[in-house]
């Protein structure tokens, strides 16, 4: 491995939440790394714990309910779990910085997206050299230019509310870039938009980040923009990273049972129709099945899978797949 850090690595991460009736044990030994300058993907069903693990790495989890049991979460070598709140501010932003499903609750309905967008760029210069009032906007300005909306001088004066879903969701990507962060993490832009519209900001963000060599986590349901978009692709499935291999092959060999399964979800081209996709549902999480958390649902179950967790086993370069039909393949990777 080269000596620079990695841009992130997380290790063995395991979130829970207090709730009443018990522990709901949501993230169970989550492991994450990636290289600076990469574009990975983030796949699975709702409720599988994407936001979680995004949401812990930028300490934004709301404690109670959250807590972290273990885990380590290393931002650049550094450990983001052990920082202090001046620490991490500085961390949020120019290092790292998110995109929401819902524009409507990242923005603040109260401010002008001009003071929202010009508190973001103030932030991002505190370390630097303090920025001219006159500085900030013209960036506020530009911000808006490159997420390609019209008239932003009336944009800054305005309020959430008076732009539309879409406007929105660009000025959210254009604040989250706007203080060139080294990790944008996109979980599932424009979701909450009709589908031309969002197909619309995905390309907009997808050209942003290559411009600007930005990397990226992006989470969607939609394999077909992550098959453009990105180098390498996670699948978590009930809180577990079930395979991750560099997006091509991925598509091309899927081998994960939840993976495969996910992908003969996607309606087909061919005319072939639409499938069930998986029978069953995201487990219970105050009593997760024991063993393999998928093998309830496994087409390929086998005793082992009910009593012991599999380990991620490597079965092509970068591609690992944490299930016990490969687990005789270790080192047979080309
Ligand atoms: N604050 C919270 N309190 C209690 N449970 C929570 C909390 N936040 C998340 N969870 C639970 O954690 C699990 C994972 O949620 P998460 O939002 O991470 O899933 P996701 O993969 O992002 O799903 P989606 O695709 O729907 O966004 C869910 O069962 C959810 O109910
Ligand atoms: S470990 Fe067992 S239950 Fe889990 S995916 Fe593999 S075969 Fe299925
Ligand atoms: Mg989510």
């Amino acid at each position: 491995m080269s000596s620079t850090p990695l841009l992130l690595e997380i290790k063995d991460l395991h979130v829970h939440f207090a709730v009443y009736g018990g522990r709901l044990k949501v993230l169970d030994g989550v492991n994450f790394v990636m290289q600076s300058g990469e574009r990975v993907g983030l796949v699975g069903e709702a409720g599988c714990g994407k936001t979680t693990t995004m949401k812990a790495i930028l300490q934004v989890l709301p404690t109670p309910p959250a807590v972290i049991p273990c885990g380590e979460i290393y931002f650049k070598g550094r450990d983001l779990l052990k920082m202090n709140p001046n620490q991490l501010q500085q961390i949020r932003g120019r290092g790292i910085s998110m995109i929401f499903q819902d524009p409507t609750a990242a923005l603040n309905p109260v401010f002008t997206v001009g003071q929202q967008l010009k508190a973001v760029i103030k932030h991002s210069a505190v370390r630097g050299r303090p920025l001219s009032a006159d500085e900030v906007h013209q960036r506020a300005i530009q911000s808006l230019q490159e997420v390609a909306l019209a008239d932003p001088e009336r944009l800054l004066k305005s309020y959430p509310i008076q732009l539309s879903g879409g406007m929105r969701q660009r000025v959210c990507i254009g604040m989250a870039l706007a203080t060139n962060p080294e990790l944008l993490i996109a979980d599932e832009p424009g979701t909450s938009l009709d589908v031309t519209i969002q197909d619309q900001v995905l390309r907009l963000l997808h050209r942003l980040v290559k411009e600007k060599n930005t990397s990226v986590i992006l989470i969607t349901h939609t394999l077909g923009i992550v098959r453009e978009m990105t180098d390498r692709v996670y699948v978590m499935y009930a809180g577990n990273i079930v395979e991750v291999a560099p997006t091509a092959g991925l598509f091309s060999r899927p081998m994960h049972p939840y993976t495969i399964g996910l992908m003969q979800a996607v309606p087909r081209l061919t005319g072939g129709g639409v499938s069930d996709g998986i029978p069953g549902r995201i487990p219970n999480y105050l009593q997760p099945p024991t063993g393999c958390r998928f093998h309830p649902r496994c087409p390929h179950v086998m005793d082992i899978c009910r009593q012991e967790k599999p380990a991620s086993y490597q079965v092509d370069d970068d591609h690992y797949v944490a299930c016990f039909l490969y687990r005789g393949e270790e080192g047979k990777g080309s």
